[in-house]
C-alpha cells in the first residue's frame, strides 16, 4: 500500500505533518509532494521544517517533476490525499488542469478510479469553490474538509488534529484509535 500525500498552500499543514507521522508509525509507504506555496506556509505554521516532513516520507518528489513515476497511470499507488487542499489546486483538479505533479497525480487517480481525498480549506466558501467540490464529489472524489467535531471533548490542539487525521485513516481503511468515537464516550 502506497499513499501519495500532497501538501498545498492552504492553512492547516499540521494535518499533513500528523498524517505522515501516523502512516510512518504503521509502516505505510508514502510519496510526498509539496507545492511551493505550501513550503512557505510550512515554515510559517509548523514547529518543524520541510526536511522533517521529507524524512517521514518513503519518497519525495518536487512538484515540477513530471518524470516522476507518479505522473503515470501505469505506476501503482493506493490513494492520494491532498492535505490541506488550496482552492487553486481544487479548481485545477476539478478542471483537469495538470500544470504540476500534484494536479497530475490527482488527474491520474480520477482517471484510474483510485481513491482520492481532498481536504479543502477556506472560509467562507464561494459558489466557485462549492461547484468545484460538487463536481469532484460526483466523480467519486472524497471531499473531506478538516472540520473537527467536539463531542469527544478535545483538550489540546493535538486532540483536534488527531480527530481529523483519524477520520482520514478511517476513510483509507486504516484501523486507528487516534480519537474518541461517538458510542465509546
Ligand atoms: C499564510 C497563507 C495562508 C493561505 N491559506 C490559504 C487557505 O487556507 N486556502 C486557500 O485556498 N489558499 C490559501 N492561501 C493562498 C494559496 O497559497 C495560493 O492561492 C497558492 O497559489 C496556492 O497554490 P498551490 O495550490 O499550488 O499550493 C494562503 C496563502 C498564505 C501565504
Amino acid at each position: 500500500m502506497k499513499v501519495v500525500v500532497c501538501i498545498t498552500g492552504a492553512s492547516g499543514v499540521c494535518y499533513a505533518k500528523r498524517l505522515l507521522e501516523v502512516l510512518k508509525e504503521r509502516d505505510i509507504k508514502t510519496s510526498l509532494i509539496i507545492s511551493s506555496s505550501a513550503k512557505r506556509i510550512i515554515e510559517h505554521e509548523l514547529d518543524r521544517d520541510i526536511q522533517y516532513l521529507i524524512d517521514l516520507s518513503y519518497e519525495y518528489y518536487e512538484n515540477n517533476d513530471f518524470f516522476s513515476p507518479l505522473a503515470s497511470g501505469s505506476h501503482k499507488f493506493h490513494s492520494v490525499v491532498v492535505v490541506p487542499c488550496s482552492m487553486k489546486t481544487l479548481s485545477a483538479v476539478a478542471n483537469g488542469y495538470s500544470n504540476n505533479l500534484i494536479c497530475r497525480v490527482c488527474d491520474v487517480a480520477i482517471k484510474e478510479r483510485r481513491k482520492i481525498i481532498l481536504m479543502p480549506r477556506e472560509m467562507p466558501l464561494s459558489p466557485i469553490h462549492l461547484e468545484n467540490m460538487l463536481k469532484l464529489s460526483k466523480l467519486g472524489v472524497v471531499i473531506m474538509p478538516p472540520i473537527p467535531a467536539f463531542y469527544g471533548k478535545p483538550k489540546t490542539v493535538e486532540d483536534i488534529v488527531d480527530f481529523v487525521v483519524g477520520r482520514v485513516l478511517d476513510n483509507l481503511g486504516i484501523p486507528n484509535d487516534l480519537f474518541r468515537r461517538w458510542g465509546d464516550i
